[in-house]
């Protein structure tokens, strides 16, 4: 079946659950960072499960649920839980949810994920405000036949984050004294953590951070025409002198303590889209 009529169905099975046009804010909660949805008055939640079309997510620390519900006051649809290319779903699989959210009416897309520092002063736990993304490690999910009512088959990427998000969400961190940095995130595939050459390549091609999703998701939403801010929670060091055996543990309970922060910016924010 072609991805317009999946879509198609997919969105109508949504849309007898949560109404027509029903948000125009979607966010993506992270590893470790499904926490979020406590703030939320949830109105609907849907197992991905029962949606057709959706892959079913299978890490840990993953909740697989589209969830519509009100945050702060204001309409969200939100992804607890992602799909990532690691779990062996196409590039396409992994931002189907994202062409979904555009068909239902959203018009801006809030990513979160956690991810490893290679910037010298970035420390566990700190927030990292996506401005810029190298996705060249990974597959680019608009790789096959263009579909033109969805987006362009050339889109333009010189401003994938929307500055004017980030500066509401600079001014958010700095009235709540919160500490956050702005950088680049470089996608990998994984599902390995990076070795020490590889930690010191990202840092060397001008990555700040790296991680193992947001930019396939980054990447079909320009090219569907949603805006999009995302934010990465540090979760470990990548470049250390001393042993650092990283463990997806040890990033989810980062992200977790994090998350506070993140959730605070989140529901100012979307007050201010
Ligand atoms: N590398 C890749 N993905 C990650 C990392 C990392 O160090 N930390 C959390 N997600």
């Amino acid at each position: 079946m072609g991805l317009l009529k999946q879509l198609e169905e997919t969105a109508q099975f949504v849309e007898s659950k949560f109404g027509s046009r029903a948000a125009k804010v979607g966010i993506v909660l992270g590893s470790g960072l499904g926490n979020l949805t406590e703030e939320i008055v949830i109105e609907q939640a849907i197992p991905y499960a029962d949606i057709p079309h959706f892959p079913v997510s299978t890490v840990k620390g993953h909740g697989g649920k589209l969830i519509l519900g009100t945050l702060n006051g204001v309409k969200a649809i939100v992804m607890s839980g992602r799909f990532h290319f690691y779990e062996g779903y196409s590039a396409q699989q992994v931002v189907f949810p994202v062409r979904l959210m555009k068909w239902l009416g959203v018009e801006t897309l809030l990513l979160s994920n956690a991810a490893g520092s290679v910037h010298p002063d970035y420390k566990v736990g700190d927030l990292m405000i996506i401005n810029d993304h190298i996705s060249f490690f990974t597959e680019n999910p608009l790789i096959g036949k263009n579909e033109e009512t969805i987006g362009t088959r050339f889109p333009d990427m010189t401003e994938p984050y929307s500055k004017a998000i980030i500066e509401k969400a600079l001014t958010i961190a700095r009235d709540n004294n919160i500490d956050i940095h702005q950088g680049v995130y470089v996608a990998v595939t994984g599902p390995t953590f990076e070795t020490k050459a590889e930690y010191r390549l990202i840092k060397a091609v001008g990555g700040h951070v790296v991680g193992m999703s947001t930019v396939q998701e980054t990447i079909a939403a320009v090219h569907c025409g949603l805006k999009v801010f995302a934010i990465s929670v540090v979760t470990d060091i990548g470049i250390r002198e001393d042993e650092n055996v990283i463990t997806h543990e040890e990033v989810l309970q980062a992200a977790k303590e994090a998350e506070p922060k993140l959730t605070l910016i989140f529901k100012e924010l979307v007050q201010q889209l």
